[in-house]
């Protein structure tokens, strides 16, 4: 280490990668964290800039890898010590009898054989190597053998320890320790991932099982950042040093290291009991935050376990019992085209109604032409239908035996079904789109965008009455939201006097908005959250945009030349210029990012309690943080201010007895001052 740099430095940044390696096992794996996402934020920004500052003191180590190191060309392979197998199958009852009589047989004992039952996590099968306690490869299962190089990307998944915990002396890790465990991302998670891809013009990924091996194959592993990863660990590689022998107290012990195993763990119970809980498992299924398909059971006992050995391809001590698959038949009534805000058509199957798990489907995504034609989906074909990942109905086949002869075959429309515009079909693209920019289908989308939670946040202003606006003629583009007349609103279906003022009022109130959210409302084509957010940055107000060349635009980080491209041609049309001066001579207030805002509340905590006059809860949060500010949801001694609205809870005697100060409404605004507050 060169002698210049302070010790104290040293010390500092190891102390911030000691807390945050505690904060994210509290957190991710002991369920019980001790600060707030924010303070743990703010922990990080500090280690990452202290970093920044000293790039000879990083480290692989660091839990600022968390956020993704530097990009790789292509992943390398690496052989796995212990060879990754896969599992038999049972799909019965009587087939788990048959492998616990297998295991008898083979072991030459009538005793009673004692089990481990876990989930059977439907995602990807990773293994990770430590050394002395510190994570140095994470890789792929590959073809069992070989497996790819992820260890950038493993890292950023925060269920994944850098570094293992150590409980004293006798309970240490061993010096080589190799896990395996299954990443997945939960449904919730699935569900945001694909509205983000949506939203960003991107193709949607089927399932959850598919965006967490999508995820992890990055090669930039900032994108495998922001991608909802976690992990469960279920089992190890060379069981040598480990000096243990029971399964379930394998897994006890791999908790005590830091990793996280399944909560919905049974561990030594004997084949009925395992008959049992398949039977549990099944029923919680559905309940559970991500998907399983089974559930696995393992002889307990690793004496036995190296007794049974293995096949070629997978153990002679576990299998797998799979759930019967979530799928119904139902029938194709006809398949319609949408076309979204970018103008992709999209074809839709309009199905006979029915029940897949307690969920009634009557819709299936088909993607694009291609997926069809694979799949060979005709109009009034039956077909099998599942709920992918639980979530989207999904087509698995058509039952082609079942067919009369009167089912039709589905082609895409050579033109825009809502505006008979010839459609055109991007190069090495599935998907065909409408160009026409005065497309209603397309403005109606683009409406419908501009007018989302992440966007300009129009509370009440959905799909119906959208519709309704458009087909009215009230609406031509979203920048004629902000010229609505209420009376003409009163009057449409399903609206009256009261309706048309909340609206009026939600619009108003939408007109104080960020930079990055204004560009991202804008609609334009593959610019998402997150390239919003770059653009704001890197240009500070629209007027700087307009000038923006493409290949100005292209060589800024993250972005690149199909990127620049469409965001160079959205600014050159004349078009979407005149619907940007439209939007700001209304009074639409664009503030810019935070960096470019004085930080009047920097580093202040605050907790809000009871309901505020004049602004609702999330635009005080909002301003907030805005202004540099953090907000918890308890009030502790760190706490700066307790903001006491109407009816405030508890949180003020807390903040009494720590001799917080407690402010109201107008003391916040003071405090934030004038400028942005006041609205
Ligand atoms: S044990 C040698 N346990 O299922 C035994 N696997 O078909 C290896 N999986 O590749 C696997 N949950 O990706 C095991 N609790 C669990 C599992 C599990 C999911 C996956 C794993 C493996 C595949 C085997």
């Amino acid at each position: 280490m060169p002698d210049f740099i302070d010790t104290d430095i040293v010390k500092k940044i190891e102390n911030l990668r000691q807390e945050l390696h505690r904060h994210n096992n509290r957190y991710y794996v002991m369920d019980a964290p001790e600060i707030s996402d924010a303070e743990y934020d703010r922990i990080m920004r500090q280690l990452i800039e202290l970093e920044a500052h000293y790039p000879e003191l990083s480290s692989p180590d660091s839990p600022s890898m968390r956020v993704g190191a530097l990009p790789l060309k292509k992943f390398d392979t690496i052989k796995h010590t212990v060879r990754m197998l896969s599992l038999d199958n049972a799909f019965s009852d009587s087939d788990i009898l048959d492998f616990n009589r297998r295991v008898k047989k083979e072991l030459m004992t009538d005793g009673e054989i004692l089990y481990t039952a876990e989930p059977k996590m439907d995602g990807v099968a990773v293994e990770l190597v430590y050394g002395d306690g510190k994570l140095v490869v994470g890789s792929t299962r590959g073809d069992g053998e070989t497996g790819e190089v992820i260890t950038s990307n493993v890292k950023t998944i925060r269920t994944v320890p850098i570094l293992l915990e150590h409980h004293g002396d006798e309970k240490k890790a061993p010096a080589r320790l190799e896990v395996r465990g299954e990443v997945v991302i939960s449904r919730e998670g699935f569900k945001r991932l694909n509205e983000e891809m949506s939203n960003n013009g991107l193709p949607l990924f089927a399932n959850p099982r598919n965006a967490a091996a999508g995820s992890l194959r990055q090669l930039d592993p900032r994108v495998t950042a922001r991608r909802p990863l976690e992990i469960f660990i279920y089992g190890i590689g060379d069981v040598a040093d480990m000096n243990i022998n029971s399964h379930g107290d394998l897994l006890c012990r791999l908790k005590s290291f830091g990793f996280r195993i399944n909560p919905h763990i049974k561990k030594k119970i004997t084949i009925a009991e395992v008959i049992e809980y398949f039977r549990e498992l099944e029923e919680k299924r559905n309940g559970l935050p991500y998907d399983i398909d089974g559930m696995v059971i393992k002889v307990d006992s690793i004496e036995f376990q190296l007794q049974l050995g293995t096949t070629s391809r997978s153990p002679r001590w576990a299998i797998a019992c799979k759930f019967k698959a979530i799928q119904e038949t139902t029938r194709v009534l006809k398949i319609e085209v949408q076309v979204g805000r970018t103008g992709t058509l999209t074809p839709v199957a309009h199905l006979e109604t029915v029940n897949i798990g307690g969920v009634k489907v009557n819709r299936a995504t088909l993607h694009n032409e291609d997926e069809i034609r694979r799949k060979d989906i005709r109009i009034g074909d039956t077909v099998l239908v599942q709920r992918a990942g639980d979530v989207i109905p999904e087509i698995v086949k058509a039952i082609d035996t079942v067919r009369t002869g009167r089912e039709t075959i589905f082609t895409m429309p050579a033109s825009c079904p809502f505006c008979d515009t010839p459609v055109v079909q991007d190069e090495g693209e599935a998907s065909i789109r409408c160009i026409n920019d005065a497309c209603p289908a397309k403005i109606k989308a683009q409406i419908e965008h501009f007018a989302s939670k992440r966007a300009f946040n129009i509370d009440g202003l959905g799909e119906k009455l959208i519709n309704q606006l458009v087909d009215k003629g009230y609406l031509s583009s979203f920048a004629d939201i902000f010229y609505l007349d209420k009376e003409k609103i009163g009057n449409l279906d399903n609206m009256g006097a009261k309706s048309a003022e909340n609206l009026s009022e939600s619009i108003e109130k939408s007109k104080i908005i960020s930079f990055s959210r204004f560009l991202y409302a804008l609609g334009i084509r593959h610019v998402g959250e997150h390239i919003a957010e770059i653009l704001a940055s890197k240009y500070g107000c629209i007027e700087n945009l307009y000038d923006a060349k493409y290949d100005d635009l292209k060589d800024i980080k993250g972005i690149g030349p199909v990127l620049a491209q469409s965001i160079a041609e959205f600014f050159i049309l004349k078009e979407n210029r005149k619907k940007i001066d439209q939007i700001l001579k209304c009074g639409v207030n664009i503030h810019p990012e935070k960096g470019n805002i004085k930080q009047t509340l920097d580093g202040k905590i605050f907790v809000l309690t009871g309901t505020l006059e004049t602004m609702t809860r999330s635009e005080a949060i909002q301003k907030i943080r805005i202004l540099g500010g953090k907000v918890s949801e308890s009030v502790s001694k760190k706490t700066d201010f307790v903001i006491a609205g109407q009816s405030p809870g508890s949180k003020i005697e807390k903040a009494r007895a720590l001799g917080v100060h407690i402010i109201d409404e107008e003391g916040f605004k003071e405090i934030a001052g004038a400028g942005l507050i006041d609205s």
